[in-house]
């Protein structure tokens, strides 16, 4: 595939809206189908749907080998986004039901029950290398795009807020050094564990869930509307991936994983416990004091990242522990690329 070049082919499409959406993206004539596309018959959360809105979204993105950079703006494209976005907002609403207060969002996250440690505190103590691999695998939809989507927040935001966002993202973005980028280093941790560091590699290996939590930022930060969401998801982010963090590196000790693997983890746990203090005072704080009607979207940002990442995580469990995985059988770092996806 597209290993040498800077842009990915297109995915495969997982069911007729997606398809259409493929289509329409590389050629304008295919655009009049895009009206009669099953969206409202389709999962929120499924193959379909979530493939088809990372499509559209990546048009803003890298683009693909494929697609003319002009389709970006294409105004029936823009239109079956916005039906997608819909639906998936909605049926994230539905979900949530009542969204519970921020700072009570907040608390819990920074708590970290011992007991609630999804996919990172199973992989301390008991995965695979292999599951390790499957593990990289599903983040490398959202990791080889680390924070670009948060940077849309930038000109929506003024004084504290703006700068806390920009101090943050100029350390996510490598502090002035390109092969510090977190997406960066995340390539080499991907070389490392003998997997495919190229960017959206493994877009037609991984379930719905993994595209849902790489789509769920962009919905709040491509929209203005959505800021406090895009917020609420950057501080969520930031605040749950210390810890989360701290635990990959345990993992990654314990198996005698490659040194990038440990460095992209052991980097977050230092940088995130500052991340977090400047996202809740500098940003989170002064936003909703200058706006206190964005408290209830930053809520429903944190409330839907864990809504999507907890399906994520739900789903590596379910096939970690299926018939189909080997789990048991535990290979040692560099054995071979986990090709399950
Ligand atoms: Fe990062
Ligand atoms: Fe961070």
């Amino acid at each position: 595939m597209a290993g040498t070049t800077l842009q990915p082919l297109l995915p495969a499409p997982r069911g007729p809206v997606s398809a259409a959406v493929c289509e329409a993206v590389v050629s304008a004539k295919a655009t009049a189908s895009l009206p009669d596309a099953p969206v409202a018959d389709a999962d929120p959360f499924g193959d379909d749907l979530q493939s088809a809105l990372l499509v559209l979204y990546e048009l803003h993105y890298r683009g693909f080998a494929e697609v003319s950079d002009d389709r970006e703006w294409d105004p029936d494209l823009l239109t079956i986004r916005g039906r997608i976005e819909h639906r998936f907002l909605d049926a994230l609403r539905d979900r949530i039901g009542q969204v519970p207060a921020l700072d009570d969002q907040i608390d819990r996250l920074l708590a970290d029950d011992p007991d609630d440690t999804g996919a990172s505190g199973y992989l301390r103590d008991h995965g695979s290398w292999s599951q390790m691999q499957d593990y990289f695998v599903h983040r490398s939809i959202y990791q080889l795009k680390e924070s670009d989507p948060y940077i849309w927040l930038v000109p929506r935001l003024r004084a504290w807020a703006k700068a806390g966002v920009v101090a943050v993202s100029f350390d996510e973005f490598g502090g002035g050094r390109g092969d510090h980028v977190h997406a960066e280093l995340f390539r080499e941790l991907l070389r490392a564990a003998d997997l495919r560091p190229d960017y959206l590699a493994y877009v037609d290996q991984v379930p719905a869930e993994a595209l849902a939590a790489a789509n769920l930022p962009s919905v709040f930060a491509l929209h203005r509307r959505w800021r406090g969401a895009a917020v609420g998801h950057f501080v969520g982010t930031e605040v749950s991936t210390g810890p989360g963090a701290k635990r990959l590196v345990d993992a990654l000790d314990r198996l005698g994983a490659p040194g990038e693997c440990r460095l992209f983890y052991s980097e977050h746990v230092l940088a995130d416990a500052v991340h977090e203090q400047v996202l809740r005072h500098d940003v989170v704080a002064q936003l909703v004091e200058h706006d206190p009607t964005l408290a209830d979207d930053i809520a429903f940002g944190i409330a839907a990242l864990s809504t999507v990442e907890d399906d994520l995580s739900a789903r590596l469990f379910a096939s970690w522990n299926g018939a189909s995985w080997d789990g048991a059988a535990d290979q040692s770092p560099g054995a071979g690329a986990g090709d399950r996806g």
